[in-house]
């Protein structure tokens, strides 16, 4: 499975603010390449922590886009993928809504009878993990419904857990022109934060977009 990260920043690093309320970061042309990569993307995946903070859709919003998969043989919007290893996610969060499949990745700490009440409003639950969810082990079993192509949105912890586990192969990140500040507010990768064996990454492109800049690298050496 190929994974892509992709978040905006502000120009000192940060997602959101510190109480985690969302920056108008990137603008338009931004808002179209991030809906073009959710297009070219099997799943998106978020951290409950941005559920519970922006309970964003995470569908596909140019309809050209959309009729453009219908017309390659896929549904209008990728799958939904939230790592949730306690069923934090409410009932009526927008990434459990009929526009897509969802799919909830919790651990065996998850509660059973959350379990069913995702599984009625129609997510099917990935069981890994004891306490928190076990990435590798959730994405193989992804990988088996077929998705091959994995956008992750964020936040910073999801971010850093992913890069720990040595499960990133690309990270694009558009660097808006505002200054967030707060140490409490989510970076690009949060977690525990590496000491050594630092991953390593490759520019690959530098664009000017809006008033900032897109940032696209490759993994070349993971955290693991
Ligand atoms: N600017 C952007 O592009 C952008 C994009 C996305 C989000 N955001 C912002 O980021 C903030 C949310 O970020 P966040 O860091 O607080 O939350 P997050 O990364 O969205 O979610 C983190 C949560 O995911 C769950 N999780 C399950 N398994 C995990 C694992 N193996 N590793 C890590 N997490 C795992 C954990 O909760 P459990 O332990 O309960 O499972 C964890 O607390 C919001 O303010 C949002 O607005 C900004």
């Amino acid at each position: 499975m190929r994974v892509v990260v992709n978040a905006a920043m502000s120009a000192d690093g940060k997602l959101s603010t510190r109480e985690r309320e969302q920056v108008d970061i990137s603008g338009p042309a931004d808002f179209d390449r991030v809906d073009r990569l959710r297009a070219d993307s099997d799943a998106v995946m978020v951290g409950v922590g941005t559920v519970l903070a922006d309970d964003p859709s995470l569908t596909v919003k140019s309809g050209t886009l959309q009729e453009r998969r219908t017309e390659r043989g896929e549904p209008a919007n990728p799958a939904r993928v939230v790592a949730d290893s306690r069923i934090r996610t409410p009932p009526g969060a927008a990434v459990l809504d009929d526009a897509a499949a969802s799919y909830l990745l919790v651990s065996e700490a998850a509660p059973t009878d959350f379990v069913a009440q995702m599984e009625n409003a129609g997510a099917t639950v990935v069981v890994a993990g004891e306490d928190r969810v076990d990435l590798p082990a959730a994405f193989a079993q992804l990988e088996s419904e077929g998705v091959e192509r994995l956008m992750v949105e964020g936040g910073g912890e999801l971010i850093f857990s992913l890069f720990e586990a040595g499960l990133v192969d690309r990270l694009s990140v558009y660097v808006g022109p505002v200054v967030i500040g707060g140490r409490e507010a989510p970076t690009l990768a949060d977690g525990d934060g590496f000491t050594e064996r630092f991953p390593e990454l490759d520019l690959a492109s530098v664009d000017r977009l809006d008033e900032g800049v897109v940032l696209t690298y490759d993994v070349s050496v993971s955290g693991r």
